[in-house]
């Protein structure tokens, strides 16, 4: 498994998600938060549906220091996962700081926790099949893989069907709800089929590979909270379990489909990072 060396780029995007807020712009050599800049001075933005306090969030801080003594940074706050994958981070006068350095925005913008906020992706693949043989690339030479993508809601930008690990959720769990979730919903199946659809899921989501773990390169990320996540994957060799779902027949078609994996493919965050090491590892055209 390979950890990603982060030169952030999309969490130092100019506009954030989802606001009109511009960053305070930060150059490749002031990313590091060991070259010193003492006209640093990135904009604090929460987003104002966080300072409501829903559930799935942290409290907004009133004073500095006060988040140290609320929440338990580091280490596991209750059922809350506060470690990072990356490490023990930095807390300074009680904010964690970014593990991979400047962002030019500060507070949490569009992230519920303070420090790390950790998502989980499942990469389902088959191989590309026509006539029941696999198809190869004209240019590699080497058979193509799909993998299952969704269109974000959010952004309408290609990603894997990942989301959040809830509070005192395992990762593994997290994997399988959101797969179900973002897969199942868009098709509109008879009761009786739904089932049998989840028992392949479960069955093919007993044994998968680690392709990934750790911070991810997220636009909506800060100098105070930020996005790892695990990504699995869960191959279907034969094609005959999940592999046999014709995704592209549901409703809401578009929203859920089987893609070729290939590098031209633009994805979400660092998607297209978690598919080379799929493809590299199944040995797939890339
Ligand atoms: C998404 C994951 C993604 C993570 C980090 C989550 O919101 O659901 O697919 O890897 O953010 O970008």
């Amino acid at each position: 498994m390979e950890i990603l060396k982060c030169l952030h780029v999309k969490a130092r995007g100019e506009v954030y998600p989802c606001s009109e807020i511009r960053r305070f712009l930060v150059p490749d050599d002031k990313v590091d938060w060991e070259v010193p800049w003492t006209n640093y001075n990135p904009v604090d933005y929460t987003a104002p549906a966080l300072l409501k306090q829903p559930p799935w969030a942290d409290p907004p801080y009133r004073d500095e220091g006060e988040l140290n003594k609320l929440l338990k940074f580091n280490q596991l706050d209750g059922d809350v996962d506060r470690r990072s994958y990356t490490g023990k981070y930095q807390v300074i006068n009680g904010f964690p700081r970014n593990p991979c350095g400047r962002t030019g925005l500060k507070g949490r913008g569009l992230l519920g926790r303070w420090g790390p906020n950790h998502a989980a992706d499942p990469i389902v693949t088959r191989w590309k099949k026509e006539g029941g043989k696999r198809v190869t690339h004209n240019c590699s030479g080497k058979p193509v893989l799909q993998f299952v993508a969704i269109c974000r809601r959010d952004n309408k930008e290609w990603a894997i069907p990942g989301g959040m690990v809830d509070p005192g959720e395992k990762v593994s769990a997290t994997l399988r709800r959101e797969f179900g979730e973002e897969t199942l919903d868009s098709l509109s199946l008879p009761e009786a089929e739904r089932q049998k659809v989840k028992e392949l899921i479960s069955s093919l989501f007993q044994a998968g590979e680690m392709v990934y773990k750790g911070y991810v390169d997220d636009p909506r990320n800060t100098d105070n909270a930020w996005m790892e996540t695990v990504a699995m994957n869960f191959h279907d060799e034969t094609g005959d379990s999940v592999g046999k779902l014709n995704l592209q027949a549901g409703d809401d078609a578009g929203a859920v489909k089987w893609m070729d994996i290939e590098e031209q493919q633009k994805l979400y965050a660092s998607h297209t990072h978690f598919l080379h090491q799929v493809a590299k590892a199944k040995n797939a055209h890339w």
